[in-house]
């Protein structure tokens, strides 16, 4: 198994990381256009390998993309971060470029991966990659729902006063600070609804804390958030290359899903060694429906900022 990580930057390098602890894949490659800085990353993160107990090979390069050739799994991370008040959907003008060519390039020595889009704007990276690299739907994934599902359920423990680990919910919707829906009706607490245990005011907070999540840390950090992001984007690696059959928010190409067509959006879906092996209706309430029909709305405003 194969995995490419194009931006060795705080997110990229997380993400190859968390990819090599977790020792399913038998080679990282982590690209960037930085002389140097994705040898030194994967040197450094090789240093760590009999100290964390694994055998993932990480090698690093520095632009030259026929050293991806072959690989099963491409991340795109690369593009530039958020800045303290910036909206990810600022970055289209600088990101969008840089993305066009990184997906034109993986394919160009990689025709049958499965792409991970992490770069932001995410829904729209995600979009570009679809109308331009030529690769099935069911192999281009936008990764955002997962970390936004991360944070809900940091919140949501964190208002429960219980362990994450007895905590459960999803986010779906656009992957920006207005357009994120996290299903708090379906939030539950060891298989109980969270609503049995605080009040919808507190839900209500939990709800607008976890849609700027992205938002609070940058203004925190001075910079976009790496460790959820990458610990994000290799629970996608991980559940596509071992075929997990595992159910994500991921922002997908919708074909009438949701009452949408032709929009990369957050929604449920199954991934297995195919990618996209499902994506997953669930009953929405009218409210819920409401906000996702708002949320596609502002991802189309944003696609349509694309040069397409
Ligand atoms: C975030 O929400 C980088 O969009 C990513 O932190």
């Amino acid at each position: 198994m194969k995995v490419t990580v194009v931006g060795a930057g705080a997110v990229g390098a997380s993400c190859a990381e968390y990819i090599a602890i977790k020792d399913f894949a038998s080679e990282v490659v982590l690209l960037d256009i930085k002389e140097g800085f994705a040898e030194g990353k994967a040197m450094d993160l090789m240093q760590t390998a009999s100290l964390n107990g694994f055998d993932t090979k990480i090698t690093g390069v520095t632009s030259d993309y026929s050293k991806t050739a072959g690989s099963d799994i491409c991340v795109i991370t690369s593009g530039i971060p958020r800045k303290p008040g910036m909206t990810r959907e600022e970055l289209i003008g600088i990101n969008a470029g840089i993305v066009k060519d990184v997906s034109s390039n993986l394919v160009k020595h990689s025709p049958d991966t499965i792409i991970i889009v992490v770069s932001n704007p995410m829904d729209t990276m995600a979009y570009l990659v679809h109308k331009t690299s030529g690769l099935p739907k069911n192999r281009i994934i936008g990764m955002g729902g997962a970390l936004d599902s991360a944070r809900f359920k940091y919140r949501l423990a964190e208002a429960l006063g219980a362990p994450i680990s007895d905590v459960d919910g999803m986010v779906i919707g656009g992957h920006s600070d207005t357009g994120m829906v996290p299903l708090t009706r379906l939030a539950t607490r060891n298989s109980v609804p969270v609503s049995k245990f605080i009040s919808e005011e507190r839900l209500n907070q939990v709800k607008e804390d976890t849609k700027v999540g992205g938002a609070t840390l940058t203004k925190l950090l001075g910079t976009s958030a790496w460790y959820a992001p990458g610990a994000a984007v290799s629970a996608l690696v991980q559940a596509i290359a071992c075929d997990q059959k595992k159910m994500f928010p991921c922002s997908v190409m919708l074909d009438g899903q949701y009452g949408l067509k032709d929009i990369c959006i957050g929604a449920p879906v199954i991934l297995g060694r195919n990618g996209v092996e499902e994506i997953v209706e669930i009953e929405l309430n009218d409210a819920e429906k409401a906000h996702i029909q708002e949320s596609a709305a502002g991802v189309r405003k944003t696609n349509d900022l694309l040069e397409l």
